[in-house]
């Protein structure tokens, strides 16, 4: 039986200072064994497909500065399963939009430099009988976590809504499953970021904890008082 740590997206080089030592806190207080990062690991701001500012246009930088963000991941947490995320994929999809096959491209372990195990976007982990996926190929919207577990009839866990954080159950007669939002560990204040502040929903950081497939818990970033 596994007791999962949840990494909610980092979007490296845009992950908030001191998030992995808040992990690594949390991971001690579970006695987690096993370790999920939901995806969008990445940014990738520079190769988006949004507009943007003339600063964030500087690929070569941006993967320097984000292999070295996600090394700081790696050596806390050697072993994990990472669900490509939309983000992640950026690579990819940018090679597709220029008519290059995928498969010229590193693998993303490669090109990362991770020993971490990949599971390709769109694909779902299961661990104890809980769906574990990114989040951006079921249904959407508030409490996007719980109607995707309802639709599954299955406990989900998901990332991608960077504004949404949390366990919500559901049960009928022969089911009770419970979907969980874990949050992100973002910095709002970087860069490339930009395109969210017109967005009323703020990030909400955190990561989740999964114990046996039964219990499942959201534990928020504590902010310091201002
Ligand atoms: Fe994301």
């Amino acid at each position: 039986m596994a007791r999962v740590l949840v990494i909610g997206d980092t979007h490296a080089p845009g992950m908030k200072t001191g998030y992995v030592r808040f992990l690594q806190r949390i991971a001690d207080n579970y006695d987690i064994n096993r370790v999920v990062h939901i995806g969008d690991l990445v940014d990738w701001a520079s190769i988006s497909y949004h507009e943007k500012s003339p600063a964030l246009r500087n690929a070569t930088l941006e993967y320097e500065r984000a292999k070295k963000q996600v090394a700081t991941l790696t050596r806390a947490f050697p072993k994990a399963d990472w669900m490509i995320g939309n983000h992640d994929a950026l690579s990819e999809r940018q090679a597709i939009t220029a008519g290059l096959p995928p498969d010229l491209l590193k693998d993303y372990a490669d090109m990362w430099d991770v020993d971490w195990t990949v599971h390709p976007r769109f694909s779902k982990l299961q661990i104890d009988g809980v769906n574990y996926l990114h989040g951006d190929c079921g249904r959407g919207g508030q409490d996007a976590a719980f109607r995707q577990a309802k639709d599954n009839f299955r406990s989900t866990v998901i990332g991608h809504y960077h504004g949404q954080a949390g366990v919500r159950w559901w049960a009928n007669p022969e089911f009770r499953v419970f979907g969980m939002s874990v949050g992100c560990g973002i910095d709002v204040n970087k860069l490339q970021f930009d395109y969210g502040r017109k967005f009323a929903h703020k990030p909400i950081l955190g990561c989740g904890v999964v114990l046996n497939g039964k219990q499942a818990y959201f534990e928020p970033w504590l902010l310091r008082s201002r």
